[in-house]
Order: structure tokens, then C-alpha cells, then sequence
């Protein structure tokens, strides 16, 4: 099952999976990204929607039948996927939905999103003999590829701004990868990262770069169309980065079309910060789709991508699907973290929490009236708690003192 071929986002040439590795040799790095194609008709005479119930505790492996990997190999003992997936009817209710859910990717193996590709990427590898992978990260990517690796037994190397978040860092070195923090950008390590990474021969888990990455990915939706017994919402709010999570729902969405498991495509939004938006911008620009690079910041550091490498996939998925983009602020982001937490539970870093601060802030500018909607969290809230506190400050401390306490109350 699943024999697949690879196929570029801009010519549209396409390769077997032996004659390329990453991406279209003619097309480029940048915009010669490859997307996996599969045999759908082959497929669809094989796959059920029972066959997903049927292993539905395995979490993502249990669409294994349409992920471009090796049946026989051995998975990595962390089970990735299998997210819950809350919904709230009172936030339905007062933005005038049908339905509202959260899907809390915050709970995977690494806490975050990441883990869907970094599971497929050790896999990956070790199909073709790699004994070191590398990755450049804002931080999420690296931290998963460091947990991933060290139950796969591979050799792991990061590049990372060294600006990262204190908890990622401090997980990639617990997980015992070779961490080079990089006095710069994410943009920079990444640069970086391709030049000592490829000349050293080591396995690329960059996620642009990487078509099998986005296969990871797309399993978010995958699930999120068994969890909604197959009738999956009409939108779907993600944030954006280099824009692979983004084109994965996308993807995951097509692939359960093309099989016959879902009738209709939900329309995935993405969501960027105000203050470095450049897929937002290339998208609103228009086609033909250019790489709009961008310097820039955001509280979401996981987002805070200027130059994206996944860009023309991202846009040109949009504009096929009928998807779009919303930009926010850092305060609606910063506002989002402890609004999500107080009426759900859902504790998300920056970047997990803009997805809902996109799905506000396009309720306001569009009718989303009697819409079922549902946002992604892709990251744990432990993971960044500077950003967090930013918002509700340092707790009041009090003397050991009964009396005092009892006139705090008063
Ligand atoms: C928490 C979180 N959300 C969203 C994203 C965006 O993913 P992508 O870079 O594939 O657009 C990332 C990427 O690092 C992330 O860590
Ligand atoms: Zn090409």
C-alpha cells in the first residue's frame, strides 16, 4: 500500500521517490518544494473509514496506509497524535456558530504540533540508513526532533536562535541532541543549517525542504475528520510559520476527498502576527505567487518567520482550496493565552493561542453565522512562560499570616 510519487508545487514535474530526495531540482529550493502524490484510486478500493476507527488508540500510525513510509519499519515508542479535540458550546453560542472545537496538540510526546513529523522524519532516516539528523527550528521542531531521535537512536543536531524560548532549550538538551545556538535569526539558522547539514551528509528535517514533513502534519487533520465522524468543520484555524502546517491541513483534507471519506473540504485559515505576516502578504499580493521576505518580531516566536521556505506551497494550497489568512497583533495574541486558559483549559504558548486569536478577529471582519469551527493549539503553554506572564503578571506574596489572607478575601 501507499506507493507514492513526488510532485513540485510551481512546474509541476514529477519525480519517483528515488531521483529526489528534497526538492525540484530545477525549480529550487525555495520554490521547488514537492508535494506527495499517492494512487488514490488504487487506495480508495483499500481504505475504509473502519480501518481508521478500527486502530484509532495507535495515534498517528494508524494512518499508516496513506503516510509515504516503509510498513515494516519499526515506529518510535512515543505515541504522537491522538490529540483530544474539546468542544464549547457557549463559545459557539456567542460567536453565533454551530459548533466550536479545540484540538490541544499541546499534548503530544514534545508538547507540540512537531511531533507529527518528527515522528515520520526518524522514520524516515532510519529507512535510508541516516545515522544524524539535523534541523534548524524556532525552537518546537527541535525540541521534537531531539525527543524523536533520542527513542530512535539517531544523532541529532539543531540550529537555533539562541533568542529560543528557555523550556525548549532546556528540552532539546535534556533529550541530548548537539545544540548550536545561533546568534541570529531563525532565518539565519536555517541558512546555516542547509550548508553544514548537507555537506555533512546528514538527514534533513527541515520541513519545507522535507516533502515527507507535511505527510506528518496533515495527520491533525486526518484525526480532527474521525473526531468529527467525518463530517469535519467548515473552517479550520492554524498558525503560520514557514507555512507547512498550514498546507499539511490542506493536504490531509484532499487526501480523505480523493479517498471518498469526506464529502466536502473544510476552508483552512491561517494565522500570522501583524509584525512579520510575509505568507499572509505574498497571498494577498496575488498571483503569480512570489516569496515576500520579511524582517520582523513577535511574542508567537514560533511564527516569527521572515523568510518562509514552505511560502508558495502555503499560498498556492489557499488559493486551490479556498483558504485564506488573518493577521493579528501580539497583544490579541498575548490576550488569547489567558482568554483560552480561563474558559477552556487549554493552557497554549504564543503561537498555539493565535490560532484563536485569528478565529476572533475573523469572526469580526467576516460572518462565520452558523459555521462549525474549529482551532488548532500547536504548542503547550509551559513551553514560553515569559510570554505568558506578560499578561498576567508575577503572583502577590503574602505573609504566613491567617489574618492577612482572611482580609485579602474581605
Ligand atoms: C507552536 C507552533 N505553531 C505553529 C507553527 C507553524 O508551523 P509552520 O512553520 O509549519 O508554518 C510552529 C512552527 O514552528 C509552531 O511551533
Ligand atoms: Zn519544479
Amino acid at each position: 500500500l501507499s506507493e507514492y510519487r513526488l510532485r513540485c508545487i510551481s512546474c509541476g514535474k514529477e519525480f519517483s521517490k528515488e531521483e529526489v530526495e528534497y526538492t525540484c531540482p530545477v525549480c529550487g529550493d525555495r520554490k521547488g518544494t514537492l508535494e506527495v502524490i499517492y494512487d488514490y484510486e488504487f487506495l480508495s478500493k483499500r481504505i475504509d473509514r473502519n480501518l481508521f476507527r478500527k486502530y484509532s488508540s495507535k495515534g498517528i500510525w494508524q494512518f499508516k496506509d496513506i503516510l509515504p513510509v516503509r510498513k515494516d519499519m519499526v515506529f518510535p515508542a512515543l505515541e504522537v497524535g491522538s490529540t483530544p479535540v474539546y468542544f464549547h458550546k457557549d463559545i459557539a453560542k456567542q460567536f453565533n456558530l454551530s459548533g466550536f472545537s479545540i484540538k490541544d496538540d499541546g499534548r503530544n510526546p514534545s508538547a507540540s504540533y512537531k511531533d507529527r513529523a518528527s515522528a515520520v522524519a526518524v522514520v524516515k532516516a532510519k529507512e535510508k540508513n541516516y545515522d544524524t539528523i539535523f534541523c534548524a527550528s524556532t525552537g518546537n521542531a527541535a525540541s521534537s526532533l531531539a525527543c524523536f531521535s533520542a527513542v530512535s537512536n539517531l544523532n541529532c543536531v539543531i540550529f537555533v536562535p539562541a533568542t529560543s524560548p528557555e523550556a525548549k532549550l532546556a528540552q532539546m538538551q535534556v533529550y541530548g541532541a548537539n545544540v548550536i545556538a545561533i546568534d541570529g535569526s531563525y532565518d539565519m539558522a536555517f541558512d546555516i543549517s542547509m550548508k553544514v547539514g548537507l555537506t555533512k551528509g546528514w538527514y534533513c528535517r527541515n520541513s519545507a525542504i522535507n516533502p515527507y514533513l507535511l505527510e506528518g502534519k496533515k495527520t491533525g487533520a486526518l484525526e480532527l475528520a474521525v473526531q468529527y465522524d467525518w463530517k469535519p468543520p467548515d473552517y479550520v484555524f492554524v498558525s503560520v510559520g514557514d507555512g507547512t502546517v498550514y498546507s499539511s491541513f490542506c493536504k490531509g483534507f484532499y487526501d480523505l476527498k480523493q479517498l471518498g471519506l469526506i464529502d466536502k473540504l473544510p476552508i483552512v485559515i491561517g494565522v500570522q502576527s501583524e509584525k512579520i505576516s510575509p505568507i499572509a502578504d505574498a497571498f494577498e499580493k496575488g498571483k503569480p505567487f512570489e516569496p515576500i521576505d520579511v524582517e520582523g518580531n513577535s511574542v508567537a516566536d514560533s511564527i516569527a518567520v521572515g523568510k518562509p521556505r514552505d511560502v508558495i506551497k502555503a499560498v498556492t494550497y489557499a488559493k486551490r482550496f479556498n483558504g485564506n489568512f488573518v493577521k493579528v497583533t501580539d497583544e490579541e495574541i498575548l490576550d488569547a493565552i489567558a482568554q483560552l486558559a480561563r474558559t477552556t483549559g487549554v493552557f497554549a504558548e504564543p503561537a498555539g493561542a493565535a490560532s484563536f486569536a485569528g478565529f476572533k478577529k475573523y469572526a469580526r471582519l467576516n460572518s462565520l453565522e452558523g459555521k462549525n469551527v474549529s482551532i488548532i493549539v500547536t504548542g503547550n503553554g509551559l513551553k514560553d512562560l515569559k510570554s505568558a506572564m506578560k499578561k498576567v503578571g508575577s503572583v502577590k506574596i503574602y505573609p504566613a499570616d491567617e489574618e492577612v489572607i482572611r482580609e485579602a478575601f474581605q
